[in-house]
């Protein structure tokens, strides 16, 4: 691996995560980045050991009791050890403190499992069962200083015809997740999405 240095931040099970480390050792992302670690914000994430056997390395930095701005100021100082280019959120479910914002202008990207134009919050597949969509999409998009705010820079659509519960969407929906997130790492490495990027950094989020 090599190229630009990536930080993964992860709260569970971590099957984005596994997907972007097999895309950097042997996928799209292949020679364009390197996974330098994963941090996980609960320390019995089963993405932590996920991580390890693929010989990434990954620490827990707890979560719980800490508000947002001191849990941000604990996870710039946990990066910091590892000088990333870019901060992955990979089903990261705490919200990301302006001070983090700022140590990563533009460099931090997010995937939500909805359109974030039509639902922002933690449950976009339960969102979408409750609402007995036919379709729904997965977005990427930076991090910016609201929540689920950022320019987007990649959207998919997921079918649902056949799929109802809960369960059956996520899983249609992470299969496309796990695609379409390194694809998207991979052009944003390029230089695909820079304008954005610089949009961000300068404090002019949005669409
Ligand atoms: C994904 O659906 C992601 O979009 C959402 O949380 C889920 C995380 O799954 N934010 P995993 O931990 O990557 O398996």
């Amino acid at each position: 691996m090599s190229g630009a240095r990536i930080a993964l931040l992860i709260s569970g099970r971590g099957s984005n995560m596994e997907a972007i480390v097999h895309a950097a050792k042997d996928g799209v992302l292949r020679d364009r980045c390197t996974i330098c670690g994963v941090i996980a914000n609960r320390a019995d994430a089963a993405g932590l050991a996920r991580a390890r056997a693929l010989g990434v390395e990954s620490r827990g930095v707890p979560s719980e009791g800490l508000d947002t701005r001191t849990y941000g100021q604990r996870l710039i100082a946990a990066l910091s050890d590892w000088r990333p280019d870019y901060v992955v959120l990979a089903g990261f479910m705490r919200i990301i403190s302006s001070d983090l914002v700022a140590a990563y202008p533009g460099r931090i990207v997010n995937i939500h499992p909805a359109d974030t134009a039509s639902y922002q919050g933690p449950d976009g597949y339960g969102w979408a069962a409750k609402q007995r969509l036919t379709e729904t999409f997965v977005t990427v998009h930076l991090v910016d200083e609201g929540i689920d705010t950022g320019p987007v820079l990649r959207q998919a659509r997921v079918s649902l015809k056949g799929a109802e519960t809960r369960a059956q969407i996520a899983r249609r929906g992470l299969a496309v997740e796990h695609v379409v997130y390194s694809a998207c790492l991979a052009e944003l490495l390029d230089g695909r999405y820079d304008d954005r990027i610089a949009r961000v950094a300068a404090g002019q989020g949005g669409e």
